[in-house]
């Protein structure tokens, strides 16, 4: 009884002893760290020289051809500036450039401008349809329904772009959030090319165009052909047909 007493009365001297009893005491010895502090690391500090690389030297050279953040690209000065075509997708220099006209902003003057400043040609869209697929329609779905898997996962706040709002949103605004994003929406402007944000937006008004046809879309000789029967339809009904025959 006494030396469980004892033993306690021990332990809780030292325990009080080593929380407040060396306070405020300067020691020149490093203080004892159970995780190494950050200060003292392998590290380059600037200008001061570094035994690591051979020539001694601590702070380095950018690589070649490293391009600062923000940095504007210069655009290509070529006939293809005047008249693009689709090969300035494999231009060298088909750029993430941020001039600030409408081809790079989406803004004309100070409002968002509308219309596709390249030749809306069938390669431009099904290029943009490509592209869509590739980094939009996990998100915003194939049909830009806002169903995209990644909704099905997660992000809920995934809009549909067959709003009657984004329909009518301005080309421009449309562009400027690709490049800058908005709101829960990343911005696609790092990694998709001035084109190819154009390519999307086109491809894109055809998606919608698509899901919110209306009778006077419809060439007047083929509208006859609305009202027959689908006798043209893929084969889909097979399937179901062999679906029966295991319940023989
Ligand atoms: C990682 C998922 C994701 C991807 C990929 C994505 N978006 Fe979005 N997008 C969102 C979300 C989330 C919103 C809703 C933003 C908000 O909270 O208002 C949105 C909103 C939008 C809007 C409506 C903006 C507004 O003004 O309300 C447009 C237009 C749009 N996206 C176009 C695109 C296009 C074009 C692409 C492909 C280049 C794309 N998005 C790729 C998630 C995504």
């Amino acid at each position: 009884m006494l030396r469980g007493f004892l033993v306690i009365f021990v332990l809780c001297t030292i325990a009080i002893i080593a929380v407040f009893g060396f306070r405020g005491q300067i020691s020149t010895q490093p203080p004892l760290e159970v995780f190494p502090d950050m200060v003292r690391q392998m590290k380059v500090r600037a200008q001061a020289p570094l035994n690591f690389f051979a020539d001694g030297r601590g702070p380095r050279l950018p690589v070649a051809g490293t391009v600062p953040i923000g940095y504007e690209m210069p655009k290509p000065q070529t006939a293809e500036t005047q008249a693009p075509t689709v090969d300035r997708w494999s231009h060298p220099q088909a750029s993430f450039s941020v001039g600030t006209d409408y081809y790079d902003t989406g803004k004309m003057g100070d409002r968002w401008g509308t219309g596709i400043p390249l030749e809306v040609t069938r390669e431009l869209i099904e290029r943009g349809q490509q592209r869509f697929n590739i980094t939009c329609a996990m998100c915003h779905g194939a049909a830009a329904m806002g169903n995209g898997i990644v909704k099905q996962h997660g992000l809920a706040t995934v809009v549909s772009l067959q709003d009657e709002r984004i329909r009518k949103m301005s080309d421009g605004e449309i562009f400027n959030t690709i490049t800058n994003g908005k709101n829960t929406m990343m911005a696609y402007g790092p990694t998709i090319i001035v084109p190819d944000r154009w390519a999307i937006i086109a491809y894109l008004r055809a998606v919608q165009r698509s899901q919110n046809a209306a009778i006077a879309d419809v060439p007047e000789e083929n509208r006859a052909d609305l009202d027959k029967p689908a006798e043209n339809k893929p084969p889909e009904a097979k399937p179901a047909a062999k679906q029966e025959a295991p319940k023989k």
